[in-house]
């Protein structure tokens, strides 16, 4: 059995394969439509989603399955004290598989190791969100058609986007891949990243402050929002809140093939008026967040069609 902690949990040449399985989903999705029948797949929600959480399920009654589960701490038995451990060995006898969102680093780790069932880590504090990254590299390499040589921009929250992490950890495993770090001071990549991802593995990198410098360089703009739930101080959140704003006059700086995606979701820090730019990919980027996760349960339930 296995279960989805961090990216680096699948090597390439299985994530290769996921990412193909996702695309044949989308261009046959009639062939899946039966592949889960009589599975379920939990969905244990300690903090507040929209796109993982209905994606999972989405993806899970899109291959012919049921869903259940809870979308807050508050609505389940976690309000009485209860465990994770404890709860994921509940929920093994509900349901065939499970995705788990928690504010606690590690918490999806603590229950895959008494989980009779394959857990997916759906998000661990500011630590790593491995399934978004499965949907940002569907949709890089969908759209650019490769995932090596591409110089990409990171700005934003760069230390508590758990989303930027697990992009990085996985990214660096392609050949020719450079990054520009954009982020104010306070909010840079925390040391691990810099120092035993980027640095450890002689990927080129750069840091700055302005979103301006950058933009004419890049392949791709990865934006993040500033993650005010993770502050200990809300004048610092207010402080940092608006310090990128991505509009139209910016996007005049870019190359025309540069991409923006963002995991949404978005506060502030891409004007509305960019949705309408043929390069603005984020809403499309949704749409293969539902292909990859169904291509996910299907491996990890070890279901051939
Ligand atoms: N991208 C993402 O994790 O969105 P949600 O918080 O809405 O699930």
């Amino acid at each position: 059995m296995r279960h989805l902690m961090s990216p680096l949990d699948l090597t390439v040449e299985e994530l290769d394969k996921l990412l193909d399985l996702a695309n044949d989903i989308e261009k046959f999705p009639e062939k899946y439509a039966h592949a889960c029948d009589g599975k379920r797949i939990a969905t244990l929600f300690y903090e507040p989603s929209t796109r993982t959480r209905l994606s999972f399920e989405a993806a899970m009654m899109n291959l012919g399955g049921k869903v259940l589960g809870f979308s807050s701490a508050n609505s389940s038995s976690a309000a009485k004290g209860e465990s994770v451990s404890d709860t994921i060995r509940m929920v093994s006898c509900y349901a065939d598989i499970c995705a788990m969102r928690h504010p606690k680093e590690g918490a999806p780790l603590v229950a895959s190791m008494v989980s009779r069932i394959p857990v997916i880590n759906a998000g661990d504090g500011g630590h790593q969100h491995p399934t978004q990254t499965l949907t940002d590299l569907l949709t890089i390499r969908s759209l650019k058609g490769r995932l090596g040589n591409l110089t990409i921009g990171l700005c934003g929250d760069l230390k508590f986007g758990r989303t930027v992490h697990s992009l990085i950890e996985a990214l660096v495993r392609y050949t020719g891949i450079r990054f520009v770090l954009i982020s104010p001071e306070e909010l840079r990549v925390p040391d691990y990243i810099r120092e035993d991802v980027l640095r450890s593995n002689g990927v080129p990198f750069e840091e700055v402050i302005r979103l301006e410098d950058a933009l004419p360089k890049l392949d791709l703009l990865y934006m993040t929002r500033v993650q005010r739930e993770r502050f200990f101080n809300e004048d610092d959140y207010v402080r940092m809140k608006d310090f990128y704003i991505l509009d139209s006059a910016k996007m005049k700086l870019a190359g025309p093939d540069m991409l923006v995606l963002h995991p949404l979701p978005r506060v502030n820090e891409i004007s509305t008026e960019v949705d309408a730019d043929p390069r603005a990919a984020y809403f499309r980027q949704v749409q293969y967040g539902v292909y990859v996760r169904m291509a996910l349960i299907l491996t990890l339930l070890e279901v051939n069609v």
